[in-house]
């Protein structure tokens, strides 16, 4: 017998894409939130590329629909009202800042913590905007807020 046979493959589900609302919408007003299979999410609409990601922030659970959204070291973030944190519409990564200690005059160089914040797929079809949930098995630090005791829309079932 195949070792590999006992090992249980990581949980994937599959989620259909949920229509979310006008494309001439969100383009007035550069965002919009939506509950997509019980997940609440937020989709922002920004330089001719649309980004879908969990609503609250993988730090504390922050409203990330009423952040600015800016650039750091030339990558476009979500800057959470709350504390502050940056994270990356594309990917969902987190960045933050570093200096070398032992060489105060250097200046601070942009990291990233890797992936913190669970983004999902949107999709435009006659000009209907559609999320299609993220299907990635790997644990993210926003599912706690999304899916856990801190989430705020409750499931039906
Ligand atoms: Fe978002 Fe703290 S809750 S930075």
């Amino acid at each position: 017998m195949n070792l590999d046979d006992c090992v249980p493959e990581p949980e994937k589900k599959e989620y259909s894409s949920v229509c979310v609302g006008r494309e001439e919408d969100i383009k007035k007003r550069g965002r919009m939130t939506a509950v997509v299979h019980d997940r609440e999410v937020v989709i922002f609409s920004h330089e001719g590329g649309y980004y879908a990601m969990d609503i609250r922030c993988y730090h504390s659970g922050g409203p990330l629909h009423l952040g600015d959204i800016e650039d750091f070291d030339g990558r476009t973030c979500i800057v959470c009202p709350w504390h502050k944190y940056k994270i990356t519409l594309a990917t969902g990564e987190g960045l933050y800042q570093s200096i070398n200690p032992k060489d105060p005059s250097a200046k601070p160089k942009w990291c990233s913590k890797g992936i913190k914040q669970r983004t999902h797929v949107v999709a435009v079809d006659n000009g209907n905007i559609y999320v299609t949930l993220s299907t990635e098995p790997f644990k993210c630090d926003s599912d706690f807020y999304a899916t856990g005791d801190f989430k705020v829309i409750k499931s039906s079932s």
